[in-house]
C-alpha cells in the first residue's frame, strides 16, 4: 500500500481508450499506462489517492474502479503465503477485510475468493464481500492473477472491479432501473423525504419506480407510455408530452430532476437548463449524458460545460450499468 506502487484501474472495454486519454490529460503524458485486460489497465505515476480524487469530482469519468497492485502471479500461491503477503501490507492487523475477486474475461473469480477467504479467516480475520475499510482485490486476466489492496474510500466502488450486481426481480420495469439504483448507491445520494421529482424521458417507468421507492411523488414526462403496473399509483403523474412542452406549462416546484432522455449530451444538458427554473435551489439532478458522436469524451465534456451554467456538478462517471453514456450528479445553484 506504500507509494510508488502501480494503480490498477477498471473501465468498460469500449471506454478504455477514453479513460487513458483522461488519465494522461490529468497527470501528464509521462504516466506509464499498460493495458492488462479488456477492462483493466495499470498506471505508474500518480498515487491512488490522487487518481481517486480526480475520479470523484468527475475530472476523470471513464474509470469505474481502482486498487493498488501489491503482487502478480501466474497462479495464486499457497494460503499461508497469501495471508502473509496481504497482512504484511496493512498498517495494523485488521479485524475484518473485504475480499473481492473477479476475472477480466468470462467467469466470476469465485475460486480466488474462496482461496483468499480461507487464507485470511485462518489468520483470524473476518472476511466479507464489502463494507470494510480495506479491500483485497484479486483479478484474473488471461496472463496473470493480480492482487490489489486499497482503502474502500479510494476504490470508487465497493464491488469487484466496480461491477455492481443487482437483483433482477420480476417487479423491474426496465433495465434502466439499474443505472439509477447504482448511481444512488455509489454516490450515497439521499433523496429528500416526501420530495417532488420530475423524471424526464420516463417511459416505460423504471426510474419512476425507483423514485417512488425513495418516497418521491413523481411527474413522469415522456410521450411514450408507462408500464401498466405503475398506472394505479396516485403519486405518479404521467405527462405524455416532451420535456420542452412540459416545462412550458409547468407550475410545480421540484426537489429533484432526473433525466434519462435519449438525445445527445449537449441537447440533454440544455434541457436541464430549462429544468433549473423549475427546481428549487440546491435541488438534486441526476442525468445520463448519452454517448453520441464520434467522440464521446468531448461530447460529455461539452454537456458538463453546459450543465455548469446552472448546476454545481458533484460527480460524473461511467457506471457499470451505463452503456455508452455517463451519469452526472449535480446540485442546482
Ligand atoms: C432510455 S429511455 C428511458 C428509460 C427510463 N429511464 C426507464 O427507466 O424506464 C429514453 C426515453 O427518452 C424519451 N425521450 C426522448 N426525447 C424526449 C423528450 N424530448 N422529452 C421527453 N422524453 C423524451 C424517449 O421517449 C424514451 O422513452
Amino acid at each position: 500500500m506504500s507509494g510508488g506502487r502501480s494503480v490498477l484501474f477498471s473501465a468498460a472495454s469500449d471506454s478504455y481508450e477514453l479513460a487513458v486519454r483522461e488519465i494522461r490529460g490529468e497527470f501528464g503524458r509521462d504516466v506509464r499506462i499498460q493495458r492488462v485486460g479488456a477492462e483493466l489497465g495499470r498506471m505508474d505515476g500518480p498515487s491512488v489517492r490522487e487518481v481517486a480524487a480526480a475520479c470523484d469530482t468527475g475530472r476523470i469519468m471513464f474509470v469505474r474502479h481502482l486498487t493498488v497492485e501489491i503482487a502478480s502471479f501466474e497462479e495464486l500461491p499457497p494460503e499461508h503465503e497469501l495471508a502473509a503477503l496481504v497482512l504484511g501490507e496493512l498498517p495494523e492487523y485488521p479485524k475484518a477485510l473485504a475480499v473481492q475477486a473477479w476475472t477480466d474475461g468470462a467467469g466470476t473469480g469465485g475460486s480466488s475468493y474462496h482461496r483468499l477467504e480461507e487464507a485470511l479467516t485462518g489468520r483470524g480475520v473476518t472476511v466479507t464481500r464489502a463494507g470494510q475499510e480495506y479491500v483485497v482485490s484479486c483479478v484474473g486476466t488471461r496472463k496473470a492473477v493480480l492482487l490489489g489492496l486499497n482503502r474502500r474510500e479510494d476504490s470508487l466502488s465497493d464491488w469487484p472491479g466496480g461491477r455492481m450486481r443487482l437483483a433482477r426481480g420480476e417487479e423491474r420495469v426496465s433495465r434502466s432501473e439499474f443505472k439509477l439504483e447504482e448511481a444512488i448507491a455509489t454516490f450515497g445520494l439521499e433523496l429528500p423525504a416526501h420530495g417532488k421529482a420530475v423524471d424526464l424521458g420516463a417511459s416505460p417507468g423504471g426510474w419512476t419506480r425507483i423514485l417512488r421507492r425513495h418516497g418521491q411523488e413523481v411527474w413522469s414526462v415522456d410521450p411514450g407510455s408507462l408500464d401498466p403496473r405503475l398506472r394505479g399509483d396516485r403519486r405518479i403523474h404521467h405527462e405524455a408530452t416532451t420535456a420542452g412542452r412540459f416545462f412550458a406549462a409547468n407550475t410545480v416546484r421540484f426537489d429533484v430532476v432526473v433525466n434519462d432522455m435519449r438525445m445527445d449530451q449537449v441537447t440533454s444538458a440544455r434541457m436541464m437548463l430549462d429544468a433549473a427554473d423549475h427546481l428549487r435551489r440546491g435541488g438534486l439532478a441526476i442525468v445520463t449524458l448519452k454517448g453520441g458522436g464520434r467522440n464521446p469524451l468531448d461530447g460529455a465534456r461539452r454537456g458538463l460545460q453546459v450543465l455548469g451554467e446552472r448546476y454545481d456538478v458533484l460527480h460524473a462517471r461511467q457506471l457499470h450499468h451505463n452503456r455508452n453514456e455517463i451519469t452526472v450528479i449535480a446540485h442546482r445553484r
